[in-house]
């Protein structure tokens, strides 16, 4: 069975009481629950892990190789900043996908840039919590189709 890390970056273990306006009332552990529940039903394996720190967040990707086929991350506000994290995912070639709760197209201008998307699949955006089941679709797909699952 095909595994898959679901990666949440800084300030992500407050969703639910972070800006709810913004990011909704869902809970990290609800976005978690629901993750291992749609995986199941696409025959995938989810590690969750999530955490506020710019190098543990590029442990859990150098981690990843070997573990894991494929890499959900919402790196938060590292996305705009870090060619560190950037890096990471480009050197362990895992098929990943960023997603964020908020259209971040639709934000501050310091938020249309992304670093991760230069690494990732593709980018899933503006759907809150549903944005993560969307990129385990889409990563079940992928994964199917380079005959990884
Ligand atoms: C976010 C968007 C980022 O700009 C912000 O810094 C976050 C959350 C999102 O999920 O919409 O922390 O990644």
């Amino acid at each position: 069975m095909a595994s898959i890390l679901v990666l949440n970056g800084p300030n992500l273990n407050l969703l639910g009481t972070r800006q709810p306006e913004v990011y909704g009332s869902v809970t990290l552990a609800m976005v978690e629950d629901a993750c291992a529940d749609h995986a199941k039903k696409l025959g995938l394996d989810v590690t969750c892990l999530q955490s506020n720190h710019e190098g543990a967040l590029i442990d859990a990707i150098h981690d990843a190789k070997g573990r894991h086929d494929g890499i959900i991350l919402n790196a938060g506000a590292y996305t705009h900043t870090s060619i560190a994290l950037m890096d990471a995912l480009i050197s362990v070639e895992i098929p990943s996908v960023e997603v964020h709760l908020s259209n971040i197209h639709a934000r501050e201008p310091f938020r249309h840039t992304s670093y991760i998307s230069k690494a990732a699949l593709g980018q899933i955006c503006g759907f809150g919590a549903q944005g993560y089941l969307l990129a385990l679709d889409a990563l079940a797909t992928h994964l199917r189709e380079a005959g990884a699952a």
